[in-house]
């Protein structure tokens, strides 16, 4: 049997769901999406996602026409229909459809296209690390909004999967990392310090990003929110990246080059396990 999808306020079978062909999200990647992670059948993080979406949703002038606790039901609703226990709900939300043209249709309110789906994932295996590849960053300037123009990230995920590797880290053009194609990146210095680069329009604003920095700061471990480059990711002693569907990922060689001594560093470890543990003990 195939999942059960909510799409614009019903709960479907996935193979019947529809939406228009004049979708803006279709026709113009006029679209925005959250993906929370689903642990022992429980949100993690919610309220970042949710949070996030709205602004997202803010910058482009659109609005979600249910609340919070809306959300929070709807989401809960798919993991009982899905009997899902591990894996990530995606939220999906476009301007919706009218007939094509660049200008926003004027029309009020249209009427928006909002889709949730979910998917299994396994969250619990230790991760041995993957190594990645560099590759420019193409995307557009508002990397900040969580749209669903996700063609630079897919070509660049391809490309890593072709030489055999796990991941891409995106590179800007004055030499400094932005970030994973869907993912944070991070690097620790000889001095442990922990490096991912500052909030700005160049990244998304990582909601395990947060989580993570949090729980170091209150570890009491070194953190340096500052642009790095990939040579310097590849002198450093670890490295690492974090996503609502990957977690802490372990990096243990960047272009050919092992981090360290190519496998998971003791800093990134710990940092798993507390993450792990207070997403276990935080889910909704
Ligand atoms: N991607 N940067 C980019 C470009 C991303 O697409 C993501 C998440 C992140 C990490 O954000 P968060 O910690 O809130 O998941 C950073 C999701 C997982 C995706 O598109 O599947």
């Amino acid at each position: 049997m195939g999942r059960i999808v909510y799409v614009n306020n019903e709960y479907i079978p996935e193979n019947e769901a529809r939406i228009s062909i004049f979708d803006r999200g279709f026709l113009f990647a006029d679209a925005v999406y959250e993906v929370t992670a689903v642990l022992g059948g429980k949100l993690v993080d919610f309220s970042g996602h949710m949070r996030r979406l709205h602004r997202s949703l803010q910058e482009l002038s659109m609005e979600i026409f249910l609340n919070e606790e809306e959300l929070l039901a709807i989401h809960r609703e798919l993991i009982k229909k899905n009997d899902l226990y591990d894996g990530a709900i995606y939220i999906q939300v476009s301007r919706g459809s009218a007939d094509r043209d660049f200008l926003f249709p004027t029309e009020h309110p249209l009427r928006q296209t909002c889709i949730l789906f979910t998917q299994k994932k396994d969250l619990r295996s230790v991760k041995p690390g993957i190594s990645i590849i560099s590759e420019p960053d193409i995307r557009w300037g508002r990397r900040d909004i969580k749209t669903v123009q996700l063609l630079a990230s897919s070509l660049a995920k391809v490309k890593a999967k072709q030489a055999g590797k796990g991941d891409a880290w995106l590179v800007a053009e004055n030499g400094q990392v932005t970030e994973g194609t869907s993912s944070n990146a991070y690097m620790v210095t000889q001095d442990d310090s922990i490096v991912t680069r500052n909030l700005s329009n160049s990244i998304l604003a990582g909601i395990t990003r947060d989580s993570v920095l949090r729980l170091a700061a209150e570890n009491n471990l070194k953190i340096e929110e500052r642009p790095f480059t990939i040579a310097e990711a590849q002198q450093a002693k670890e490295a690492f990246s974090t996503s609502a569907t990957t977690f802490v990922q372990p990096v243990i060689a960047i272009d050919g080059v092992q981090i360290g001594n190519g496998k998971p560093g003791p800093l990134t470890r710990r940092l798993t396990e507390i993450y792990f543990e207070e997403s276990e003990r935080t889910a909704l």
